[in-house]
């Protein structure tokens, strides 16, 4: 729901939070439940609202239509999507529901929480699980929506929201402080590691709550986290989707890699340094979690790998290994790079499609793909790279998940 510009007289952000009452009234409920599993976008959603406006006032179907678009959206993010309530802003900032999962349990242990910037209450609605948490945020249609999504997940009686600047909050009484900055303007996103209020602001905080976490971007740089925090970096299956960082108090190492939903976590450690060779049978792709913490190493270690070059971020087996920190991929062919050979080299092999992923080699990897021109019957997946820091191709096919290592 937009922020309406504000009738004279009244508190900026009033009308919107009089707007979403109306929402949750007796004919708000009626519409949104009529509106349930419909698409209201595009002409159908156009035939629809004309047909609820004979029923409804004008504006709540408008709001109502925009809700039922954002909850279908949501619908990735969190399973209770469909009877939450969202802004667009807030919506695409909110954490996924896995990631505030996650999250929540490394606060094991404090029993009064502040959540401070809790926008719609993604994090919020997880953290509340398991104690209480008073969550915070300067914009009163984010402090209803989170209000209202803690009451749909049934953790209402755990919460207390307030309108506040989070700079003006008493943190007494609280044993652990979680804050998710805004990254973003009404213009679009700040760059990485601008936020408001700023990162040096909430690792302040530590200062005064010890246990604290920041959720950040996952560009975040690793030296702009002091010495003694953690910094986790969040894969969901193959999508890096944020940084945590958790003051000394709460952190276990200096960087780690988590993937979820299986909640397989890393962290570094010292061992022997990686063996660089030319490729193997195997080819093994770290996830972006594991490459943005640094543990490409620990994952070779871990797996009995081998870098294919000192410094490319892909390893390699003769044996089949299976690791949640990496995709494992099987090499049927392998060699320099010629560009002009590639096509029939494909042909040969009888590959029809082709992924193109490219790691420390230059090239339009659409024209690429245009220039190819392939026929056959197998999908593959194309690695430009280097080896021994010569430019290299690696023709790949994915292991089926019934072969065993
Ligand atoms: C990234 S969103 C929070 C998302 C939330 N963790 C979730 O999962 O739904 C950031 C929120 O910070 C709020 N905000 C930004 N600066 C603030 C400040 N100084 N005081 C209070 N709230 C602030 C914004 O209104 C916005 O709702």
């Amino acid at each position: 729901m937009s922020d309406p510009a504000t009738s004279e007289g009244r508190e900026p952000g009033e009308d919107a939070v009089a707007r979403l009452d109306a929402l949750t009234g007796e004919d708000g409920r009626a519409l949104l439940a009529e509106l349930a599993g419909h698409d209201v976008t595009g002409t159908d959603g156009l035939r629809l609202g004309t047909a609820l406006r004979r029923r409804y006032p004008a504006q709540l179907v408008v709001d109502a239509m925009g809700q039922q678009e954002l909850r279908a959206r949501a619908a990735g993010k969190f399973a209770g999507a469909a009877d939450m309530f969202f802004t667009r802003a807030g919506w695409e900032q909110a954490s996924a529901e896995v990631v505030s999962a996650h999250r929540a349990a490394r606060f094991a242990g404090a029993a009064a929480m502040a959540d401070l910037c809790c926008g719609i209450g993604g994090d919020l609605v997880a953290l509340a699980r398991d104690r209480e948490v008073l969550g915070v945020d300067r914009d009163p249609v984010h402090l209803w929506m989170a209000r209202r999504n803690a009451f749909v997940h049934g953790v209402a009686g755990n919460v207390t929201v307030r309108r506040s600047d989070v700079r003006d909050v008493d943190l007494s009484g609280v044993d652990a402080v979680f804050v998710d900055p805004a990254r973003r303007t009404a213009r679009g996103r700040r760059p990485v590691g601008d936020s408001e209020p700023p990162l040096d602001w909430c690792m302040a905080l530590a200062e005064r709550v010890p246990r604290v976490g920041i959720k950040a971007a996952p560009g975040l740089p690793h030296e702009t986290v002091p010495a003694g925090w953690e910094l986790e970096f969040v894969a969901v299956d193959r999508d890096l989707k944020e940084a945590t960082a958790w003051s000394p108090a709460l952190a276990t190492a200096r960087t780690r890699a988590t993937i979820l939903p299986g909640g397989h976590t890393l962290v570094g450690s010292p061992g022997d340094p990686v063996p660089v060779r030319g490729p193997g049978a195997f080819l093994l792709d770290p996830s972006p979690a594991v490459t943005r913490a640094g543990l490409v190493e620990d994952v070779a270690r871990l797996t009995g790998a081998w870098k294919i070059d000192d410094r490319i971020a892909f390893l390699s087996t003769d044996t089949l290994v299976r690791t949640p920190f990496a995709r494992t991929l099987q090499v049927i062919d392998s060699g320099p790079w010629h560009q002009k050979q590639l096509p029939e080299r494909l042909r040969r092999l009888d590959i029809g499609a082709v992924d193109i992923r490219r790691r420390g080699l230059a090239g339009d990897v659409d024209a690429l793909q245009k220039r190819l021109r392939l026929t056959g019957s197998r999908r593959a997946t194309l690695v430009m790279t280097r080896v021994s820091d010569r430019p290299w191709a690696l023709v790949c096919v994915d292991i089926s998940p019934d072969v065993s290592p």
